[in-house]
């Protein structure tokens, strides 16, 4: 049973070589101890195998203790982090990230990501810190959340190594095609944040049509557009009804028709970080 729901998260290919599974588990703002818990027992019924971390999430510890309690192989499971935009420094790149992998109780992670652009002039430095992080193994792939162009095209001049991932804020009401358009020529892979727009709008009559035509539920249809435009969708929940239902957007697919209807209704509606990252 459980086999057969994890055959439906396909993974997919990274330009390193590595992989990655194409659904995570968003963790932001999950700090108490029982809600974690169950909410990561849930996920691993339910299929998931990748979770979404960050330093700032203020959880490591817990994803840490219960992937230890689970049983699992550490090579069962995801481990995406963040490097948080306080740790600016070269220096503070690397300390901080030797407590990310104790509190993780971990050798290594999957996926380690610049959570912010920060200021242009400390950037060429924390890059540095990261490609190292990554050389000696400790990271087995890299790259940044936030970047929009320009942080990319200056990446570009100093980077050794580009990152394969690029984690943003993107769903229906926000679709960032040009920077979307940008990675895909970089091949640098987009997972999506809030690809529910944060519960924010959900009672768009289109997307609800959509949803009663397939006999799917709103939100997802909103992670199914993520996967049809290539992303991976990081839906958080706590909730353990609404966490198997947003792993289960891999049996259906949406029209072209569909596909266009749902393309109509970008606002730019963006959920947070409006001014962290104008610049
Ligand atoms: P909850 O944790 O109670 O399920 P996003 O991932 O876009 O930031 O959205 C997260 C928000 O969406 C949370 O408030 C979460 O609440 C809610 N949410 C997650 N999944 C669903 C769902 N399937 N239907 C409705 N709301 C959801």
């Amino acid at each position: 049973m459980l086999q057969s729901v994890l055959m439906a998260v396909p993974s997919i290919k990274l330009h390193d070589g590595n992989t990655i599974p194409s659904l995570g588990l968003g963790l932001w703002k999950v700090k108490d101890e029982l809600r974690f818990n169950k909410m990561f027992d849930s996920a691993i019924k339910n299929g998931y195998r990748h979770f979404d971390d960050a330093q700032t999430y203020g959880n490591e510890q817990l994803l840490g203790k219960s992937w230890k309690r689970s049983g699992l192989n550490r090579n069962d499971i995801f481990i995406t982090t963040k490097i948080s935009p306080q740790h600016l420094s070269y220096k503070s790149t690397h300390a901080s990230f030797k407590e990310s992998l104790l509190k993780l109780q971990t050798d290594y992670v999957d996926l380690l990501l610049v959570h912010f652009p920060g200021p242009s002039w400390l950037r060429k430095n924390k890059w540095r810190a990261i490609e190292e992080i990554k050389q000696a193994g400790l990271a087995k792939s890299i790259g940044v959340s936030n970047f929009n162009i320009k942080h990319l095209q200056a990446l570009e001049t100093y980077a050794h190594e580009m990152p394969v991932i690029n984690q943003i804020e993107m769903h229906v009401f926000m679709q960032q095609k040009q920077v979307r358009e940008y990675c895909r020529m970089l091949n640098i892979q987009i997972e999506a944040y809030s690809p529910l727009a944060h519960a924010q709008l959900m009672n768009n009559p289109k997307i609800q049509e959509i949803a009663t035509k397939h006999h799917k539920t709103y939100s997802q249809i909103m992670l199914r557009w993520c996967v049809e435009q290539s992303a991976i969708p990081l839906p958080k929940s706590t909730n353990p009804n609404r966490l198997k239902q947003n792993s289960q957007i891999f049996d259906f697919e949406l029209t072209n028709e569909e596909l266009n209807q749902l393309s109509r209704l970008n606002t730019n509606h963006k959920t947070l970080w409006r001014s962290i990252i104008a610049k």
